[in-house]
C-alpha cells in the first residue's frame, strides 16, 4: 500500500529540518528565561495538571470557530442587511486574539518530536502561522485602510481560513496517524483480577523493576517498604519508565523527563498529560500480586 499523500509530501521535505532545530531551540530559550516560572508555565501548556488531556486541541477550537463565523458573517453580511460588515471584523479579532494561547501550547507540543513526526509538526505550525498572518493582514485592512478595501479584506480572510483547514488538516494527521500526545497505555489491557508479580524478593527497596502482569508491561517499586505498581510505558510516547530515574516516589521517564508517581500513577511533570494506570498489590507468602485498579478500555 503506497503511503499517503500527505507523508510523501512531507518526506520530501528536508527543509523542514532546518525549521524545526531553529523553533524547538527557540521555545527552549524562552522556557529557560522564564527561570522557575518555565515548568510550570509549560506544564499548563501541555495540559500535564488538573486537565488530564493535551489542552493544544481544546484552545484551538475557539480561534478556527471564530474565523469561521466571522467569514460565513462577512458574506451574509455583504449579500443581505441581516447583520453589519462589524459582525465578521469582531469575530475576526477574536479569532486573532484566541489564537495567541493555541499557538503558545502548540510550540510548547512541538518540543518532543522528531524526524518525520517533526516534519509535520513544522507544516502544520507554517500553515497556521500563514492563516494568522492572512487574518492579521484582513483585520488590519479593516480596520485601517477604510471601507473601501472591505471586499478585499474578506477575500483575504477566506483564503486564511482555507489556510488554516489545510493546517487542520496536518495537524489532524499528527494525531490520528502519527500518534503525537495520544496516550499510550489506551490500546492496553490488563489484569481485572490478581495476577502474580513474582516473589516479594525481586522487589528489593528503591528500585525499578518491569514484569508483565497479565499481558500489561508494568513498572514495580519498593518504597518505605510498601510495594507500588503502575504501568511502565510512558503513557506520552511509549517511553521504558523502568530505565528512568526514582527519586522518592516520583520516576522520571528517561526519554522526556515526564514525571509519575508510583503511588497514583498521577503525572507531576510533563509532557505526558496521561496519567499511567496504577495496580493495586497485596504480598502474602512471600508472594506479589497485582491487578488494575480500572479497566483500561
Ligand atoms: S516518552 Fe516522552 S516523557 Fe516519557
Amino acid at each position: 500500500m503506497p503511503a499517503p499523500f500527505i507523508d510523501r509530501v512531507i518526506r520530501r521535505q528536508g527543509w523542514l529540518e532546518g525549521v524545526g532545530d531553529f523553533v524547538q531551540a527557540a521555545v527552549r530559550r524562552s522556557y529557560r528565561a522564564l527561570g522557575p516560572l518555565g515548568p510550570g508555565l509549560r506544564d499548563l501548556l501541555h495540559g500535564s495538571r488538573g486537565l488530564g488531556h493535551p489542552l493544544h486541541p481544546a484552545l484551538t477550537d475557539l480561534p478556527l470557530g471564530a474565523w469561521t463565523a466571522g467569514v460565513v458573517m462577512d458574506y451574509v453580511a455583504h449579500f443581505t442587511t441581516a447583520i453589519g460588515p462589524q459582525a465578521g471584523d469582531i469575530a475576526l479579532a477574536i479569532g486573532l486574539v484566541t489564537s495567541l494561547p493555541a499557538i503558545a501550547s502548540g510550540l510548547t507540543d512541538s518540543q518532543d518530536t522528531y524526524g518525520h513526526e517533526r516534519r509535520a509538526n513544522m507544516l502544520h505550525g507554517l500553515t497556521m502561522t500563514l492563516a494568522v498572518l492572512l487574518m492579521a493582514a484582513s483585520l488590519g485592512l479593516r480596520w485601517w485602510a477604510g471601507f473601501g478595501l472591505h471586499p478585499l479584506a474578506v477575500g483575504i480572510s477566506t483564503a486564511g481560513l482555507i489556510v488554516a483547514m489545510a493546517g487542520m488538516y496536518v495537524g489532524g494527521h499528527l494525531t490520528f496517524a502519527m500518534g503525537t500526545m495520544v496516550n499510550r497505555s489506551a490500546f492496553l489491557s490488563g489484569p481485572a483480577d490478581f495476577v502474580s508479580l513474582g516473589a516479594s524478593g525481586d522487589f528489593p527497596e528503591g528500585t525499578l523493576r518491569r514484569v508483565d502482569a497479565g499481558g500489561l508491561p508494568v513498572l514495580v517499586v519498593r518504597r518505605g517498604g510498601q510495594l507500588y505498581a503502575m504501568g511502565a510505558v510512558c503513557s506520552h510516547a511509549g517511553g521504558p519508565l523502568e530505565a528512568g530515574e526514582l527519586n522518592g516516589t516520583v520516576v522520571t521517564c528517561p526519554w522526556h523527563g515526564s514525571r509519575f508517581d508510583v503511588r497514583s500513577g498521577s503525572v507531576r511533570r510533563g509532557p505526558a498529560t496521561f496519567g499511567q494506570p496504577r495496580l493495586i498489590v497485596k504480598e502474602a507468602g512471600g508472594m506479589a500480586e497485582a491487578k488494575l485498579e480500572h479497566p483500561l478500555q
